[in-house]
């Protein structure tokens, strides 16, 4: 196995060589841009920049060029059998809103439930509950086990006839819990059930293969990928797309308007309307692409052994646990404090020039479960060192000393 460097792909993100003293621990929140990313939506802007699947000219022609190709390479990244297959939306929130409109509210009805894995971000459970106000489905939350994994054996006693859909998330954005997807997604297609799989924070470090997954439902956001914000994709199956209904109507998702009566077009079309973010679909591709091009094992293998050396430093500092020990892990770690205040110390990191988010990370559920009102959270990704880590444990020894 090849050994992931961090120095090469830090010279790859213009932020972090103009602020060579940045330690960016906060990537769950949003990923850094590499240069390649920020080129291809200069170049598009320079050079074609018009509107897409409309225009009788060469750049319009160019553009929606760009914008399908975009979405190709969305496609090939996760190993969907088609690129219809995949909605461009504002990111993963919105791509949960609209199955939540779309697929919920035109196949959900009252009685019908929707279990939701405890370890989910907001964006994954408010939408749900929503759905629920309007058509009398019911949410139900999948607890947690005290070693704070999904509760297998509970989910199974709560699978049913009436299970209309599963949500779980790929990797937690609190405690970077990866629950076994392929056998969740195996219980619920067993009743019959829909999943849906939250990939916002796993993209950046699993391989993700839909065909393989075997999940109905996939959502993403392009800024934890180090692509721009402001898009995002859905992926799903292609019989399910294609029998639920638009969500949001406009130009582009026609296909044919009159007063007596307006059609739609086939998927992915129907779920875009309005003047999709075409420029921002070329980062999302480019950010892919420089993804791929890089060593993926070896970056997994870079941020596991960064975040193995958190953990073990951690644990030679007194008053600061991480919180879970899931089997699974990807490289998040929530930390919780005997006495200091998380938003104390994040200040002194701060101060220290290095970046980490603190509060209940949109996961309030979660927060109660676990009995906290806050945590700090150290997230890793591909640009991050072994300095950086040093660095970290060393400002945060020092932080809980003077606090003490
Ligand atoms: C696990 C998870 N799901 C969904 C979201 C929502 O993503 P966005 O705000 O990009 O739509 C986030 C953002 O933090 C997340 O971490």
């Amino acid at each position: 196995m090849s050994v992931w460097s961090a120095a090469q792909p830090r010279a790859c993100f213009p932020l972090l060589t103009q602020q060579s003293e940045l330690i960016w621990l906060d990537s769950a929140a949003t990923t850094q841009k590499p240069l390649a990313v920020l080129d291809a939506e200069r170049a598009f802007y320079e050079q074609i920049n018009a509107n897409v699947h409309r225009g009788a000219h060469r750049l319009g022609h160019a553009a929606t060029e760009a914008f399908e190709a975009a979405r190709s390479s969305v496609a090939h990244f996760i190993n969907s059998p088609s690129r219809q297959q995949v909605v461009f939306t504002r990111g993963a929130t919105e791509a949960i809103n609209l199955v939540a409109h779309s697929w919920g509210g035109s196949q959900l009805q009252a009685g019908d439930e929707i279990l939701i894995s405890m370890l989910e971000h907001h964006a994954d459970i408010v939408p749900w509950q929503m759905l629920a106000a309007r058509t009398g489905a019911m949410v139900k939350p999948i607890p947690l086990t005290d070693a704070l994994e999904l509760d297998l054996d509970a989910l199974a006693a709560m699978l049913s006839p009436r299970t209309r859909l599963v949500c779980v998330t790929a990797m937690s954005n609190v405690l970077g819990t990866r629950p076994p997807l392929s056998r969740i997604i195996a219980m619920a297609h067993a009743v019959g059930a829909r999943v849906l799989v939250d990939a916002a924070q796993a993209l950046a470090h699993d391989v993700i293969d839909v065909q393989a997954l075997d999940a109905d439902f996939l959502v993403f956001s392009a800024h934890k990928v180090f692509g721009p914000t402001g898009i995002g994709a859905l992926w799903a199956r292609m019989e399910l797309l294609e029998a639920m209904p638009p969500w949001q109507g406009g130009g582009e998702m026609i296909a044919r308007v009159s007063f007596d009566g307006t059609t739609y077009a086939p998927p992915p079309l129907r779920f875009e309307a309005g003047t999709p973010a075409f420029a921002q679909a070329v980062g999302f591709a480019a950010a892919l692409n420089w993804l791929q091009q890089q060593d993926r094992s070896a970056i997994a293998a870079h941020e596991t052994a960064l975040y193995q050396q958190l953990a073990a430093g951690i644990a030679h500092i007194d008053g600061v646990h991480i919180l879970g020990a899931p089997h699974d892990k990807g490289p998040i770690a929530s930390l919780a404090f005997a006495t200091a205040h998380p938003y104390d110390v994040a200040q002194f990191l701060d101060n220290a020039d290095i970046a980490v988010r603190v509060g209940n990370h949109c996961a309030e559920p979660l927060m109660q479960a676990l009995q906290q009102h806050g945590t700090l959270r150290v997230s890793i990704a591909a640009y991050n060192s072994a300095h950086d880590i040093t660095r970290l444990l060393a400002v945060l020894a020092e932080t809980l000393e003077l606090l003490a």
